[in-house]
């Protein structure tokens, strides 16, 4: 029988606008950070109707700079999910502190606001929720509880552009929030990230310290020929982004209502033709479409060998792949905080279920029948 063509997991959104942009600033010999940039958190901030955004080298960065600004430093705690990437709880370690990891909702996989409460100690300083495959945390009782204890909320966003929750976008709520723009997001710059938030207070350190802590960067002091002189103005670090990276995020920006839309129609039809098959829980998705970035399809299964139904679907030409393996069976995490098989269940039982389906703009809905018929064939033998 003839194989479909490879159907990828996920691939960047990319054309001739990226090119040709990122041609001109080539062309311009300006290659580091410079109205690009400028121009390009401008832009960002005004879509997200936030107050500032500071753009960055990578979201871990941005996590980083915002735990710095948060005043977290070491023997302080932060609590956060172990269902996540490495990257959340590596930028804690980072400022010496400890991830504290509170289980998560079975069905969202996002943090379990319940159990919030129980992991506070006089050590606590951030609470820093992952919207998990772009579905929103629950930000209300997050700050309900960061007003009671008087904590930092800082929100890693690298899956929620564009979410919504409650009306409003993630990036605008809570103190600071953290965006990716790896080249697999659903808004790529190859490598990039923002911090976005509505403060004065931290937005003024955040574009000082992303750059060596110098008080102008190269480029104002280049506009205003004055090209040697400076001062370090506070602690600083190496995470500026280029106007190369600057160049493709404004047009990625302008075509994100489009890829999202093109994420929601596929998801759709997943929802609608996987709720056949009980074998398998598709993923929660809210009543409003717009409350759901559908960054990742995650889909978990009831019957069957997890990475049997992987290997059935790669011998099918299509890519999947498995979001998360929770952080606490890592040896790293075991090793350095104590952490064991067992301390967070329901991550766990959802680790063992869990496969993310390809999901990207470049796919067609032909692809997503495809992939809908080779599950079908599948789960069609282990029953
Ligand atoms: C949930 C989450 N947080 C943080 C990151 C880190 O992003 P970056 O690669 O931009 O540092 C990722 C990247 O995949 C992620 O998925």
């Amino acid at each position: 029988m003839a194989k479909n063509p490879f159907i990828p997991f996920s691939r960047p959104w990319i054309d001739d606008t990226e090119i040709e942009a990122v041609s001109q600033v080539l062309a311009s010999k300006w290659i580091s950070t410079g109205t690009r940039v400028r121009e390009f958190e401008r832009a960002f901030a005004e879509y997200l109707g936030v107050k500032h955004a500071i753009a960055v080298s990578s979201c871990t960065a941005a996590l980083h700079l915002s735990l710095v600004v948060a005043g977290v430093g070491n023997d302080d705690e932060v609590i956060t999910t172990p269902y996540t990437f490495t990257a959340t709880a590596e930028a804690i370690r980072y400022v010496g502190a400890k991830p504290v990891f509170v289980d998560v909702q079975p069905d969202t996989l996002n943090i379990d606001t319940n159990k919030i409460e129980a992991a506070i100690t006089e050590r606590t300083k951030v609470i820093l929720p992952v919207h998990i495959a772009g579905v929103p945390c629950d930000m209300a009782t997050l700050q309900e509880v960061c007003d009671t204890h008087n904590l930092t909320l800082i929100d890693d966003a690298a899956h929620a552009i564009p979410t919504e929750y409650k009306g409003q976008y993630i990036g605008n709520l809570g103190d600071l929030s953290a965006f990716s723009f790896y080249a697999n997001k659903n808004l790529t710059t190859g490598e990039g990230g923002m911090i976005t938030t509505n403060s004065d207070a931290f937005a003024e350190p955040l574009r000082t310290m992303r750059l060596h802590g110098i008080n102008k960067d190269a480029w104002s002091r280049q506009s205003q020929r004055n090209i040697w002189h400076y001062d370090i103005a506070t602690e600083g670090y190496k995470y500026n982004m280029t106007d190369i990276q600057a160049a493709m995020g404004v047009c990625q920006l302008m075509k994100l209502n489009k890829q999202h839309e093109r994420r929601r129609n596929f998801a759709h039809i997943y929802q609608t033709e996987l709720a056949k098959f009980p074998q398998i829980s598709t993923p929660v998705a809210p009543d409003n479409p717009r409350e759901h970035a559908w960054h990742l399809y995650i889909i978990q299964l009831n019957t069957g060998n997890r990475d049997e139904f992987v290997e059935a679907l790669r011998e099918a030409n299509i890519e999947c792949s498995v979001h998360y393996i929770p952080l606490h069976l890592f040896d790293f995490y075991q090793e350095r905080y104590g952490y064991r098989v067992g301390d967070f269940p329901c991550a766990e039982a959802a680790f063992e279920r869990v496969v993310s389906l390809p999901l990207h703009p470049g796919l067609t809905e032909d692809d997503i029948y495809i992939v809908i018929s080779a599950i079908g064939g599948f789960l069609s033998q282990v029953d």
